[in-house]
């Protein structure tokens, strides 16, 4: 009997020790955690203030280009298909602007149901994929901003391109070609991500209307005011 009852006492004050200890661990674990997670965050945002930083420096310089802006257009556009890059050498024909090709310095994959799983996957991760050449956008007031649209949004290379380059005080003429989802919401990106630039109203196209857009692109440009 006794040997019971010391048994259960045991046990109760093994298991109140026990309880004790995880209160006290776990209010260690409490106090620390905050701290710890602290520190890691403001690491984080230390990393990200330097990575903007980086980021930004490109764009001081083109700030100040901007307000050199010397009247010039430019069609900057991407295209996997060739059906966006059609209308931009329309637009590029109708209005004598420069044309720069905005290339991935990873080139896609040429096959279509790959590309489509490489567009989604750098969509959900918000990648920026890195373009293979820059330019010079000082000369240029006007930007005629073309790219497909992928997976209901504009592809992720369009997002490094506005990352890249500060349109403030340019008039950016977005365009673009789609299975029919036109712009989705890629307006209000692009009004998000250059705050500063007058955007005009866009010109979207269906791929089986890109090859023969003479007339639509000559109207746009009329409606938009910027004809040649
Ligand atoms: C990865 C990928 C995703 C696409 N997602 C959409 C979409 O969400 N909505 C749509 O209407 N069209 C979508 N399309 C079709 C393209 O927008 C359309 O074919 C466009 O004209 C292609 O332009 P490009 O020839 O300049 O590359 C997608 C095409 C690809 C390759």
């Amino acid at each position: 009997m006794k040997s019971k009852w010391m048994k259960k006492l045991l046990s109760v004050m093994i298991i109140g020790t026990a309880v004790l200890g995880l209160a006290a661990c776990s209010g260690g674990t409490d106090t620390e955690e905050p701290a710890e997670t602290q520190t890691e965050e403001s690491t984080e945002v230390q990393a990200e203030a330097e990575d903007t930083d980086a980021a930004q420096e490109p764009d001081a310089e083109e700030a100040t280009d901007a307000a050199e802006g010397e009247g010039g257009a430019l069609v900057a556009y991407f295209s996997w298909s060739g059906n966006t890059e059609a209308v931009a050498q329309e637009i590029q024909s109708q209005t004598g602007a420069d044309l720069f090709e905005i290339v991935p310095a990873e080139p896609y994959t040429d096959d279509y149901d790959e590309l489509l799983d490489i567009a989604q996957e750098e969509q959900s991760s918000d990648a920026r994929p890195a373009i293979a050449e820059t330019v010079d956008l000082s000369a240029y007031d006007t930007v005629y901003l073309g790219f497909p649209n992928w997976w209901g949004d504009m592809p992720m290379i369009m997002y490094t391109f506005l990352d890249e380059y500060d349109l403030s005080g340019k008039t950016i003429a977005p365009f673009n070609t789609s299975g029919g989802s036109g712009f989705s919401g890629s307006l209000d990106t692009i009004a998000e991500m250059e705050p500063e630039a007058e955007i005009t109203e866009g010109l979207s196209l269906g791929s089986s209307e890109a090859e023969d857009c003479a007339d639509t692109v000559s109207g746009w440009l009329n409606s938009i005011g910027l004809a040649g």
